[in-house]
């Protein structure tokens, strides 16, 4: 089946899938996006991603290309046209093309283009192994809480990762703190078996995964809290893990090289790997 994409109301062939020489997305990095996980047919938290959207949007004043129920058509139909029924849709509004300058267009018309492909998600053999990290401090803007395409800082952080043989980069604010991954949130378990994670104030992504996560911790009535941790504090924990829509919960077992823990994937990330996907799995 050969691959289709949405361009701005077009389904066309994905090698001919093209948007303007001056849309402020490819620019300015003038658009936010979403990924959403598609497990046997469903869209996973469809309605927390398309809120944290509308969230991103109206950080940056930008227009809503069409309604949310028009959007989910969209989004479906993609998936459909592309055969997916266990990947990602990704999704980009831009704030249009308009003659290049930094000051937003009088009249551009939002870009929104759509894309589908097959993926693993929640790979079991990522979660039986667990997963490497490295930490780098973090040079991100000053506003990750907004799915902004603005990621030159996280792909580079991620390029990093990968020349080390890890499979995320962990960024560190200026107190030595753990913000999050480049394209996950991060988590510790304490020596008192209390799941750790960053409060989602504006220095993180609120990622859908935390907090549909977070709703699992609250159910089984395990011991939470949000607040920052050190790298140290990490390197010294019982348990690491990391969260995202492709990946659910993915046990961390090494950072920068030392193990966590015992070096192999911890009883709580591992509960709540498999609650997850038990959670994925009853979306359908
Ligand atoms: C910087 C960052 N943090 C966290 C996440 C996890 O968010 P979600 O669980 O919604 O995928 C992502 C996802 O891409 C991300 O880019």
């Amino acid at each position: 089946m050969s691959r289709v994409a949405y361009v701005n109301g077009r389904y066309v062939p994905h090698r001919h899938a093209q948007v303007h020489v001056e849309d402020r997305g490819f620019q300015f990095a003038d658009a936010v996006y979403e990924v959403i996980a598609i497990r046997n047919g469903a869209f996973i938290d469809e309605e927390r991603h398309l809120a944290r959207l509308a969230r991103s949007r109206r950080e940056l004043k930008l227009a809503a290309p069409m309604s949310d129920a028009a959007l989910k058509l969209v989004l479906r139909e993609t998936a459909r046209r592309n055969g997916i029924r266990d990947g990602i849709v990704y999704l980009q509004v831009t704030r249009g093309a308009a003659p290049r300058d930094f000051a937003f267009p009088k009249a551009a018309k939002p870009s929104l283009v759509v894309t589908s492909r097959r993926m693993r998600i929640a790979d079991p053999r990522l979660i039986a192994n667990g997963i490497a990290v490295i930490t780098l401090p973090d040079i991100r803007w000053k506003r990750p809480d907004i799915k902004s395409v603005a990621l030159l800082p996280n792909a580079l952080a991620k390029q990093q990762a990968k020349e080390a043989g890890a499979f995320e980069a962990w960024q560190v604010d200026a107190d030595g703190n753990v913000t999050e991954g480049t394209s996950s949130n991060a988590w510790i378990v304490t020596a008192k078996d209390e799941v750790v994670t960053r409060k989602a104030d504006d220095s993180i992504l609120n990622g859908v995964t935390r907090l549909g996560l977070l709703d699992i911790i609250a159910r089984e009535g395990m011991r939470f809290v949000e607040r920052p941790f050190s790298v140290a504090e990490a390197k010294a924990a019982r348990e690491a893990m990391l969260t995202s829509a492709t990946n659910g919960v993915l046990p961390v077992v090494k950072i920068d090289g030392k193990p966590v823990g015992q070096g192999k994937p911890g009883k709580l990330a591992l509960k709540l790997a498999a609650a997850y996907r038990d959670f994925m799995d009853g979306a359908a």
